[in-house]
């Protein structure tokens, strides 16, 4: 567990960014009850949005579309106030928006191994584009290889935490120590 940053004013916006399968909503869901703030889920403010899903509008738009309408999306957050937000898998890796969220918000990367990711997502119903039809070795590899890719991005977090054994007060003492205040 690191904390690259700390601030002296109490902030209100918390971005939780992390591999698909990572735990972020519901970890996001977790924090925001304990915390009293709201939960938004960056995926489903986009359907909303977009008044669609994120697999029809890949298949309308392409992956180039989609990461246009996601940015526009995240921008959608920065009037919000004490809220936790879950980002989309690939979010923090195009544009400036890692940037964007470090300036706005308090930013925790969920770390979780290639294995575990795999076999997160393996049994999950969400409909997740980039690995539809991905199943065993290949699904793990395809993971390995796009979190090479993604990780000097998600490591621009102000927290990089363990998103495999950590437990919900580990979580609020590190963001505590990042800004974060509440009553327990
Ligand atoms: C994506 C992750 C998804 C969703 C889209 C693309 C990615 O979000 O935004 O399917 O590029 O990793 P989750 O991480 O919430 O599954």
């Amino acid at each position: 567990m690191q904390n690259k940053h700390q601030h002296n004013s109490p902030r209100s916006l918390i971005y939780l960014i992390g591999f698909m399968g990572s735990g972020k909503s519901t970890l996001g869901r977790q924090l925001a009850k304990v915390l009293g703030w709201e939960f938004i889920d960056l995926d489903d403010l986009f359907e909303e949005k977009f008044r669609t899903t994120i697999p029809l509008f890949f298949k309308e738009f392409g992956e180039t579309g989609f990461r246009d309408a996601e940015k526009a999306t995240l921008h959608d957050t920065i009037t919000m106030k004490n809220t936790v937000i879950a980002a989309g898998g690939g979010t923090p890796c195009y544009f400036d928006n890692m940037e964007f969220m470090n300036k706005n918000g308090v930013t925790m990367y969920l770390k979780v191994l290639p294995e575990e990711l795999a076999s997160r997502l393996s049994s999950s119903k969400i409909v997740r584009p980039l690995i539809q039809g991905k199943k065993g070795d290949e699904l793990v590899a395809y993971i390995r290889e796009k979190l090479t890719e993604r990780e000097p991005f998600y490591n621009k977090a102000q927290i990089i935490a363990d998103g495999t054994s950590f437990n919900l007060n580990d979580y609020l003492k590190v963001l505590e120590g990042a800004g974060i205040t509440y009553d327990p």
